[in-house]
């Protein structure tokens, strides 16, 4: 379990002094300029020695996307920080911009060096209003202090710009924000170029989740080696954990990447509701991945190679609960509506087939369906899985694989008791229209 003198977010609750002045009580803003005058091959290499993965989903490791950036370029180079969190059951980013925003601001500062970058944009989500106030009320005090800005204290001329999304979903895919940012609709580009060549205002971007951000000043402070002692090989370091749903009391939590769910749930959460055989499934990363029924997931490491062996995901690490009184047609149907929603309509397969597959997942829920349509279903998703220009299309059909690959007796049950309402011992007391 991870011990509070581990711990990179120290003001996560809020429960402390989140000023400059609190912050850098804590260790915040201490050394900076230091790593800044050993360069930025050393910042780049530190980052990639400590094993760092993004965490904004997709888990790329963050020292190699950095070291993409062209090293000589006459164009200006650009960090832009993904504060859109918009994955449904995540809740990380806020706190790290409401409660320890200073974690935040200095990681900007040293990524953006180590990538050769006077400017950064950070794209905050629509809905976070306090967040955002939040956010620029602790960058304010940092150029007032002289750590940003120009002839700042560290050396390195540093602006940053805050950005208010208008909370689409989209527009937390990296290319989409892209294009939000210049003031366009927020629809992903294709790929290749990536942003590293060809990025905001045709400029080598870099786009950072919040939190893979956020804990790069402290990976420094104490060293790769230190962040590496934290979870299984390939999968390391701290990780914040946003648990949902039907936990005693949910939560978010740093822990250590690779604590197995169990543990996870037990020391943080005060267990399942009514108890472990109580379990159903879980969605441990965020919407967008494959749930996991109760057995597979209750001893497996939350990690990401653990969970994309069960042929799910760590994700956000945004851990969805779901106990036995879930309709869990239903709760997938309702994600499909939120992706038919979210679909920015550019590519037919996802366009189309978010709604297709919304449609038929509502009738699933009633069991006004035929049998066959499960494959059927399952075969759409497929036609729209790798199909598309971003992951949103991979996004709306996974979690419906996840339900159909679990659940297909639940789907099936669900039909039967709609097409012949029958009686306790199954005799046939009336056959549906
Ligand atoms: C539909 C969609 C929505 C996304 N939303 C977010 C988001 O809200 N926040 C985020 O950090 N990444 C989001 N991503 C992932 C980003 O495209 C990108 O991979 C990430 O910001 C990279 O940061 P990282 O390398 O630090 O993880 C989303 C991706 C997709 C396809
Ligand atoms: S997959 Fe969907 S959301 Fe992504 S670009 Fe295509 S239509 Fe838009």
């Amino acid at each position: 379990m991870l011990q509070d003198k581990d711990r990179i977010f120290t003001n996560i609750y809020g429960l402390k002094d989140k000023s400059l002045k609190g912050a850098m009580s804590r260790g915040a803003w201490s050394g900076t300029k230091g790593f800044i005058d050993k360069g930025h091959d050393w910042v780049i290499d530190q980052v990639k020695a400590s094993g760092l993965r993004g965490r904004g989903g997709a888990g790329f490791p963050t020292g190699l996307k950095w070291s993409f950036m062209p090293k000589a370029d006459e164009r200006p180079s650009y960090l832009v920080i993904n504060a859109d969190e918009s994955e449904p059951g995540t809740c990380k980013d806020r706190d790290i911009m409401r409660h320890d925003p200073h974690t935040l601001i200095e990681g900007c500062l040293i990524a953006g060096f180590a990538m050769r970058a006077h400017v950064c944009y950070i794209y905050v989500r629509g809905e976070y209003i306090r967040e955002r106030e939040a956010l620029e009320a602790a960058i304010q005090e940092c150029y007032d202090a002289g750590l940003l800005g120009k002839n700042n204290k560290h050396g390195w001329d540093y602006e940053i710009y805050v950005h208010h999304g208008a909370g689409a979903y989209i527009c937390g895919e990296e290319t989409a924000l892209l294009e939000s940012l210049e003031g366009k609709k927020g629809q992903p580009r294709l790929k290749p170029p990536f942003p590293a060549n060809m990025g905001l205002y045709g400029c080598p971007t870099t786009v950072n989740n919040v939190e893979s951000v956020a804990v790069v000043p402290t990976i420094l402070r104490r060293g790769p080696d230190w962040f590496a002692s934290f979870g299984k090989e390939n999968n390391r370091g701290t990780k914040l954990f946003c648990i949902s749903g039907h936990v005693e009391r949910p939560c978010t939590v740093e822990e250590e990447m690779s604590i197995p769910f169990r543990e996870l749930i037990e020391r943080h959460c005060g267990g399942v509701r009514g108890g472990w055989d109580n379990l159903l499934a879980v969605i441990p990363g965020g919407s967008s991945v494959r749930m996991v029924p109760a057995e597979q997931i209750i001893d497996t490491p939350m990690d990401f190679d653990s969970l994309s062996a069960l042929k799910s995901g760590l994700g956000t690490a945004a851990v969805i609960v779901m106990d036995q009184s879930t309709d869990i047609i239903k709760a997938i149907a309702r994600l499909a509506a939120f992706y038919k929603h979210e679909s920015c309509g550019q590519c037919t397969p996802c366009r189309e087939g978010t709604g297709w597959m919304w449609r038929v997942m509502e009738r699933m829920v009633e069991g006004r369906a035929e049998k066959r349509e499960i494959d059927m279903l399952f075969e759409v998703t497929k036609q729209i899985e790798g199909h598309t220009i971003c992951a949103l299309g991979d996004a709306a059909a996974w979690p419906i694989q996840g339900l159909i690959t679990h659940f297909r007796p639940v789907i099936e049950k669900r039909i039967d008791d709609y097409t012949y309402r029958s009686d306790k011992d199954g005799r046939v007391l009336e056959a549906a229209e």
